[in-house]
């Protein structure tokens, strides 16, 4: 069976930056630590005024096609993931079309454009349309294009405003990949919640505690799920877990309950029970409450362990490093987690080829799905071209004042005129709703 999967990632910062510890910190009179060591953030990206979801995406896009050298005649199919839309009935990937067509010669008029909705977990349940579209033999040897972006911003005030961020990564989806195969095997968790919604609004409503007890609980199906088709996960099994990062002290709680599951009835369990004890079971129990006590107290020994810690910084810290400086990109964000943990290796001088990323997806209201990928041995190629370091850089660092025009500015419910901070280079902006997605 030929390989699918996917062949190449580009990302596209928003143009601006707020330093949490620095700047947003002290206007909330809070600890700076809050932001670096509570929830693993130094800064989030914001979209500059003529930066939307239509111009990220399809800037992304445009970097991906240039580089490999596609024509609109490559991709057979473009779908785009967002939960940030402005459109109820067109989907953005037609917009985002219009932008690509005024730079190349070709159209898209042959093309399957659609719009992915289920939070932050659309980018990858597109990830499967494509894959599943190739799979069926439909696509007439052409690639598909996936584009996840998303301005992730919160109302004043709400408390998760210190987890925004904004960008796109755009994914070329084709037979004999370059970066990774997607395996046959998912599982998923799923169920009907109202932890986070945006009902017809801007910004949205969302209960933050309870929104990382519903990803928790998800995702411990989704894997349950996924080791009832794939087998038995063990710890070792895998280069990298990239996971949905909302923000990265979301991945830590994640990363040790994944790391508790995979480990019961195995050598390592026995390990450990010498050194904290076996792992409690819920049988052993007579209330919920005494369980839930023994499992907090195994999680508190467990992670203080150099057996979890190890693995911690081999597996999971290093699909944090991106997320750490953009903040929360939504349908993007996982897919960051898998592109900051291959440029660690990279950097690192470690050989992925061959190696196995369990993948955690997960989207509010509430989805998680767990995969498995293959490092394609042209990993390093494809990571070597991007130039995402240099993005960061260059965004614009945001005053606190700056910051509160800019927020307004992307509130659609306020009629606010700014000045850009930056000056915008060969790329794809927003000039009002007349001139969408102007090349400048
Ligand atoms: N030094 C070190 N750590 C500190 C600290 C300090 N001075 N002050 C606080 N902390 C720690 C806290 O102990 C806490 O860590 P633990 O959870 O490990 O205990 C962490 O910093 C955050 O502090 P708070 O819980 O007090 O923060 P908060 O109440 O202001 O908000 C939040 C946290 C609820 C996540 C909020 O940012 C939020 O609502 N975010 C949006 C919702 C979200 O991202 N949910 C994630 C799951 S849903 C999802 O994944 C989908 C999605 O993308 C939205």
């Amino acid at each position: 069976m030929t390989a699918v999967g996917i062949d190449a990632i580009e990302i596209w910062t928003g143009n601006l930056k707020l330093d949490l510890p620095g700047t947003f910190a002290p206007e909330k009179g809070e600890d700076p630590e809050k932001y670096t060591k509570g929830l693993g953030l130094n800064a989030s990206s914001f979209p500059d005024s003529y930066e939307d979801i239509v111009t990220m995406g399809a800037n992304a896009a445009h970097r991906l096609m240039e580089r490999k050298g596609l024509e609109p005649d490559d991709i057979g199919r473009i779908d785009v993931a967002t939960e940030s839309a402005f459109d109820n009935s067109k989907p953005v990937s037609t917009y985002v079309a219009g932008c690509l067509e005024q730079v190349y010669d070709g159209d898209f008029h042959h093309a399957n454009k659609g719009e992915r909705k289920f939070a932050c977990i659309a980018g990858t349940q597109s990830l499967d349309d494509a894959y599943n579209w190739i799979r069926a033999g439909r696509n007439r040897g052409r690639g598909a294009l996936v584009i996840a972006t998303d301005t992730a911003l919160y109302a004043r005030g709400d408390a998760g405003e210190a987890t925004q961020g904004a960008g796109a990564v755009a994914m070329y989806i084709s037979e004999d990949p370059d970066l990774v195969e997607l395996s046959t095997d998912q599982g998923y968790g799923s169920a009907d919640e109202t932890d986070f919604l945006k009902p017809n609004q801007q910004f949205p409503s969302v209960d933050g505690k309870r929104s990382v007890q519903v990803y928790l609980a998800r995702m411990r199906e989704a894997l349950e799920d996924y080791e009832s088709v794939a087998g038995d996960v063990h710890p070792d099994d895998f280069a990298f877990a990239p996971f949905h990062t909302p923000f990265p002290g979301m991945v830590r709680k994640a990363a040790m309950l994944a790391y508790r599951h995979v480990t019961r009835d195995t050598a390592i369990e026995e390990e450990l029970a010498k050194e904290i004890g076996r792992q409690p079971r819920a049988e052993a129990f007579d209330d919920k409450e005494s369980f839930h006590d023994a499992v907090r107290e195994y999680m508190d020994a467990l992670k203080e362990t150099d057996r979890y810690q190890e693995w911690y910084a081999e597996t999971i810290d290093p699909t944090l490093t991106l997320s750490r400086e953009v903040g929360n990109w939504y349908t993007g964000s996982v897919h960051i987690a898998r592109v900051s943990a291959m440029k660690y290796a990279l950097q690192n001088g470690q050989d992925l080829a061959g190696e196995t990323m369990l993948v955690g997806s997960y989207g509010s209201g509430a989805q998680a799905e767990i995969h498995a990928e293959t490092v394609q041995d042209t990993w390093e190629k494809e990571i070597e071209a991007l130039n995402v370091d240099a993005q960061l850089e260059a965004r614009y660092d945001l005053s606190w004042e700056d910051y509160e025009e800019i927020h307004d500015v992307h509130n659609h419910d306020m009629d606010v005129d700014v000045e850009e901070f930056t000056t915008p280079e060969a790329e794809f902006v927003f000039d009002g709703w007349g001139r969408m997605g102007e090349r400048k």
